[in-house]
């Protein structure tokens, strides 16, 4: 029997085990393009629960369970009726007697903590309010695909400290990489949150926080945002396309950074806001790799949490 493991967050694993998960996605990824799709989660089941819309997330587990010879169910909040038909520790006892994994994209992240809780079978979380790993796992391995290693690798972040910066921190931490952080004041990361992210923080790692976006990307080889509204923000979205509004990604702030620089983007974008079209259209964008990528990164994890 395998030792029981959720992912949560990324310290959930250690430093040693991210590595070891991302090279199993480069592995799998290089046989998957030479046309190999070893059967290594042979007749598993992955029980898929989505509170909140997903592409990449939904796709990436469902398409890569299936080339490891597994397979996967969709849960839709308004099917099971998680805390409201049913506790959600009823739904967890009951779906992980039946499935070999969970996937879980929750509003709040401590429901997904309280279903970990009562799960037999692993759980991962596949984005909340706070986190979300797997985005991270696809974008260290596009970083790596990239530059080679991680050694001299800069990212600055540019926009609102949100769930897919707080991974982002946390791998860069945890895989000795430097990160510059621009956010608006009111939209950045407590004391308290970069103490939790940074607890596994290795040679090689530094955070900065530099207010000014221009400055902040003038060193980075990574310029990468997400949207200034996350999913559940839609109340505060007024306040927010004001404030965020000198945080844009476009060409001016493009020229202030390295030439050879690349763009990111968790995705889904919405250009014009926090991205033109001129940069996410660039050759510098790398953002349908990065997507691509969830799959990669995800079957890493997959296999390792799952792997007889
Ligand atoms: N990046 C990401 O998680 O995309 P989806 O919301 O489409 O799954
Ligand atoms: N920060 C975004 C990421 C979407 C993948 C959100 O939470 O909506």
């Amino acid at each position: 029997m395998k030792k029981l493991r959720h992912v949560l967050t990324l310290s959930d694993l250690t430093v040693d085990e991210l590595k070891t998960v991302l090279k199993l996605g480069e592995d799998i990824k290089a046989e998957f393009k030479q046309g190999v799709r070893q059967k290594r989660l042979d007749g598993q089941v992955l029980g898929m629960i989505f509170e909140k819309m997903s592409l990449r997330t939904r796709v990436s587990f469902e398409a890569g369970m299936s080339h490891l010879g597994g397979s996967s169910m969709l849960l839709e909040e308004q099917h099971i009726g998680l805390g409201k038909r049913e506790s959600v520790k009823d739904v967890s006892r009951v779906l992980s007697s039946m499935v070999d994994c969970v996937v879980f994209r929750a509003k709040h992240h401590e429901t997904v903590a309280e279903f970990a809780s009562y799960s037999t079978a692993p759980v991962i979380n596949a984005l909340t309010d706070k986190s979300h790993p797997c985005q991270a796992l696809a974008d260290m391995l596009t970083i790596k695909e990239e530059f080679g290693s991680f050694d001299d690798v800069s990212i600055a972040w540019v926009g609102d400290s949100n769930n897919v910066a707080a991974s982002l921190i946390e791998a860069a931490a945890m895989l000795g990489v430097k990160i510059v952080v621009s956010s608006p004041e009111g939209y950045r990361f407590s004391q308290d949150e970069i103490k939790e992210l940074t607890q596994q923080r290795q040679p090689g790692f530094d955070l900065e926080f530099i207010d000014n976006p221009l400055e902040a990307v003038r060193d980075a080889n990574v310029i990468y945002t997400d949207v200034w509204v996350s999913m559940g923000q839609e109340s505060e979205e007024q306040k927010r396309l004001e404030i965020f509004k000198p945080y844009q990604v476009n060409a001016n702030l493009m020229a202030h950074a390295r030439r050879d620089a690349i763009f990111m983007h968790c995705l889904p974008a919405r250009r014009g806001l926090e991205v033109t079209d001129e940069v996410i259209d660039s050759p510098q964008s790398r953002i349908v790799e990065e997507a691509a990528n969830r799959m990669h990164a995800q079957k890493g994890l997959l296999v390792w949490l799952l792997e007889k």
